[in-house]
């Protein structure tokens, strides 16, 4: 069958979309409010999107607390959700009143970064601190919702001490989590290797 994204099909309950473009990291951002109070939510339009230098890059559906936090900071940083930190992660992305700290809504603890404002979350294994390089106004559907891509330049990389084995960062070890589409998401718990052709 095709699909019309515009319209839908009432074959399918959902937009198949997000199922197919899958798994998707999930940018879990910490920034800092201008007042100084932290927010802490997850994005899965997120992406490592450039390695020299590192770049990574988050997708907002409307203008929300983070997206306005790094706007005016010009800070974020992405912690790593792991399988153990699911819960805490689905937490933080209700919405909590005007100066309530996410960090204290979702129940965790902080650490301070090294090269940004915005603390990172103490127990995720992995964490890069992000300074804004630029924002992309995108189209909307929505007259009512601007949508925005976020592009930030990594300045400084967390790893938590036994997430590096033999020299390489253990992703099957850490247990990353991955979102996929409609309610579902994945643990990465198995992996191969595959050499390029030379
Ligand atoms: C796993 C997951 C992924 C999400 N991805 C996005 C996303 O890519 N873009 C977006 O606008 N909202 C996304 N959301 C919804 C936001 O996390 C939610 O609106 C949150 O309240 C925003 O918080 P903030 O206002 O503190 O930034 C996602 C939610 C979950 C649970």
């Amino acid at each position: 069958m095709d699909f019309d994204p515009s319209t839908g099909d009432p074959a399918l309950s959902h937009s198949p979309i997000k199922a197919m473009v899958a798994p998707r990291p999930i940018g879990w951002l910490s920034t800092l409010s201008p007042q100084g109070v932290a927010n802490l939510a997850p994005y899965s339009f997120f992406n490592l999107v450039c390695d020299a230098p590192y770049m990574v890059m988050f997708a907002t559906s409307g203008h929300k607390d983070s997206f306005n936090n790094v706007r005016a900071t010009g800070e974020f940083v992405w912690n790593l959700v792991s399988e153990d930190l699911c819960e805490a992660m689905n937490t933080s992305s209700g919405s909590a009143a005007p100066g309530v700290d996410e960090f204290e809504m979702a129940g965790l603890e902080k650490a301070a970064s090294r090269s940004v404002a915005p603390p990172r979350v103490a127990r995720a294994r992995a964490a890069l601190e992000c300074q804004l390089d630029q924002i992309v106004d995108l189209k909307s559907d929505d007259p009512t919702r601007r949508n925005s891509l976020v592009i930030g330049t990594v300045r400084s990389v967390f790893m938590a001490d036994g997430a590096i084995v033999d020299g390489r960062f253990d992703a099957a070890g850490v247990r990353p989590l991955a979102r996929l589409g409609y309610r579902d998401y994945a643990v990465i718990e198995e992996i191969f290797e595959l050499m390029r052709p030379s």
